[in-house]
């Protein structure tokens, strides 16, 4: 499974990359605006990409903010021309799947966002999309299942062998991981917290607390 980072935040991008578990990195217009925010002025949108893309050894998704078919086209190229790892993000609307399919014959590729329901992935299959990214936790929001999604989604696609990864998106703590892993998902992103909770467990801190107590016993007894 291939873990993602949601963030536009350079620092956590670090962070999770130092852990050397990173193979990607997706963003959203709102992602974008909690790290102006944290930097304390308007950042380059393009220029912000390319830094993330020189930080990690994987995609990262640039999303459009285009809604009609020509504008997606303008903004997906510019966005793709920032560095080859890009991978445009693009909105699971009927514009926006009339760009995907002129996007492959581009050899543009695209994360599809904003997908709630197995319809939606299977036409986005069918137009060409890279990735499909099921929004989970929003999905859960609405007091509907979002890891049924997933789960119609994963079986949908091996139907048919789509070759569209499916993104576990909108991950919210690490029980998401852990079904989607069971499934075969090929992409989970999750924020910084949710891949710091990955690693922790009550018995690991208790058990490491006594063997390093025990160790210190049995130095002071060799010393005695
Ligand atoms: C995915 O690519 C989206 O950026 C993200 O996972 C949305 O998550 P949210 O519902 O927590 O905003």
């Amino acid at each position: 499974m291939k873990f993602f980072i949601d963030t536009a935040d350079l620092s956590e991008i670090r962070e999770a990359n130092d852990m050397g578990v990173l193979d990607g990195v997706t963003t959203n217009p709102s992602l974008m605006k909690v790290a102006s925010e944290r930097a304390g002025r308007p950042l380059d949108f393009h220029e912000h990409i390319f830094k993330i893309c020189e930080l990690v050894e994987g995609d990262v998704s640039a999303e459009v903010t285009a809604v009609e078919f020509e504008g997606i086209m303008t903004q997906a190229r510019a966005l793709a021309q920032i560095h080859a790892r890009v991978v445009v993000k693009v909105p699971l609307i009927l514009d926006g799947i009339k760009a995907i399919n002129a996007l492959r014959k581009e050899d543009i590729r695209v994360n599809c966002t904003l997908c709630f329901s197995p319809t939606q992935a299977l036409v986005a299959a069918k137009a060409g999309a890279v990735y499909i990214s099921p929004f989970l936790g929003r999905v859960d929001d609405i007091s509907s299942d979002g890891m049924r999604l997933l789960e119609e989604v994963v079986s949908i696609y091996s139907n048919y062998s789509y070759p569209t990864e499916v993104l576990a998106a909108s991950i919210r703590h690490p029980m998401h991981v852990v079904e989607a892993a069971i499934m075969g998902v090929h992409v989970a992103t999750m924020p910084l917290s949710v891949i710091k909770k990955l690693l922790r467990h009550p018995l690991t801190d208790i058990g490491l607390e006594k063997f390093l107590g025990d160790w210190e016993a049995f130095q002071q007894g060799l010393a005695s």
